[in-house]
């Protein structure tokens, strides 16, 4: 019954069927092996674009990456005040920029709300040198409480965005959740709502360590300075081919639709469960990821009982499925209510 996050899950199968068959033998170094040519290919046919990736192995190196690419070290990046760049990645985007600032703006469900990133594109003085223009907006999708963007949303806040010059991200570490819920295609959501660069995460859909830096449209011209960063800060592994091999394991047969859809599944489960028990669920489960408040009796029958979840910063209990949870085990955890 552990909940704690689907980073807790292993990795699927399929997975490391494919990391052995990527283990047969030596392969050219540093990116330039079978694997990641097909991993790359395979992401240009899900996304149904051209587009150039860059593999890491984690979703901290991809944002990280993709918003020193898009943000010079003098302007700033507006993102929501709980996204994971703003609240839990060390500084990792400001250190890697080299200096560009978090520019945070309101909206429910961890969601940016329009008129909030109106008002504050429209409070910006690029003449006034004391003060910090965005130049990036990075959306998080699924959000940090769970919910997604539609197509639409995605839209309607990178034309905002671009009308003012800004260049457009997304944090996808829950792209594959966000997608199994909104059924709509991978490019109608990222590229085609406005997307420039994508952090596309696969480790909390059922890999073992595969993340990729996407760059689209006029982005893909960043490539060569994305590797050059990537270079520097460390992240460009020896023997990429086990990273691309976890990718393609991943797309292939849309593994990724499967085992996401599957964690959402859960969390619809676990969801219905806690309401019928009373209890209240603080925003809405488009995903993998229910927020409950618990009272304190309540936590500790959990607890006690072997349930393992996060308290989160608002007071609310955190609870994330993954490819691997039971329905057993979430019957066996409301019964404890
Ligand atoms: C939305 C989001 N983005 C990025 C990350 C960072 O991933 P990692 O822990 O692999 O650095 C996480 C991790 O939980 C996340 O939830």
């Amino acid at each position: 019954m552990n909940f704690a996050s689907d980073t807790a899950a292993p990795a699927h199968p399929k997975v490391i069927e494919h990391l052995i068959a990527a283990n047969a033998g030596p392969a050219v170094s540093y990116g330039a092996d079978g694997w990641t040519l097909q991993a790359e290919s395979l992401l240009s046919d899900m996304f149904e674009a051209p587009l150039r990736a860059n593999l890491v192995s984690s979703g901290t190196a991809c944002n990280a990456l993709a918003l020193s690419l898009i943000c010079p070290p003098t302007a700033g990046i507006i993102c929501h005040p709980q996204a994971h760049i703003n609240c839990d990645e060390r500084g990792a985007v400001e250190f890697y920029s080299h200096g560009a600032k978090l520019l945070t703006t309101r909206g429910e469900h961890g969601r940016i709300d329009t008129r909030s990133l109106q008002v504050l594109l429209q409070s910006v003085d690029e003449s006034f040198v004391h003060a910090i223009p965005p130049k990036a907006i990075s959306l998080s999708n699924l959000s940090e409480s769970g919910t997604c963007y539609s197509p639409k949303q995605v839209a309607e806040l990178t034309g905002l965005a671009k009308s003012s010059g800004l260049t457009t991200h997304m944090d996808g570490a829950r792209l594959a959740n966000a997608l199994a819920f909104l059924a709509v295609r991978p490019g109608d959501i990222t590229w085609g709502s406005g997307i420039d660069v994508l952090s596309f995460g696969l480790t909390k859909t059922g890999a073992m360590a595969a993340e990729a830096v996407i760059l689209f449209g006029e982005a893909i011209d960043k490539f060569d300075e994305l590797q050059a960063r990537r270079k520097r800060a460390g992240h460009l592994p020896p023997k990429q081919r086990f990273i691309a091999a976890q990718i393609i394991a991943m797309l292939e047969n849309n593994l990724w639709l499967e085992t996401a859809s599957h964690a959402n599944q859960m969390a619809k489960l676990l969801e219905e469960g806690l309401r019928n028990s009373k209890v209240n669920i603080l925003h809405p489960v488009e995903g993998n990821e229910v927020f409950a408040q618990l009272s304190p009796n309540q936590t500790s029958q959990l607890r006690d009982g072997g349930v393992v979840f996060y308290s989160w910063p608002d007071g609310s209990a955190r609870f994330v499925t993954s490819w691997n949870t039971m329905k057993t085990e979430i019957g066996k955890a409301l019964v404890l209510l």
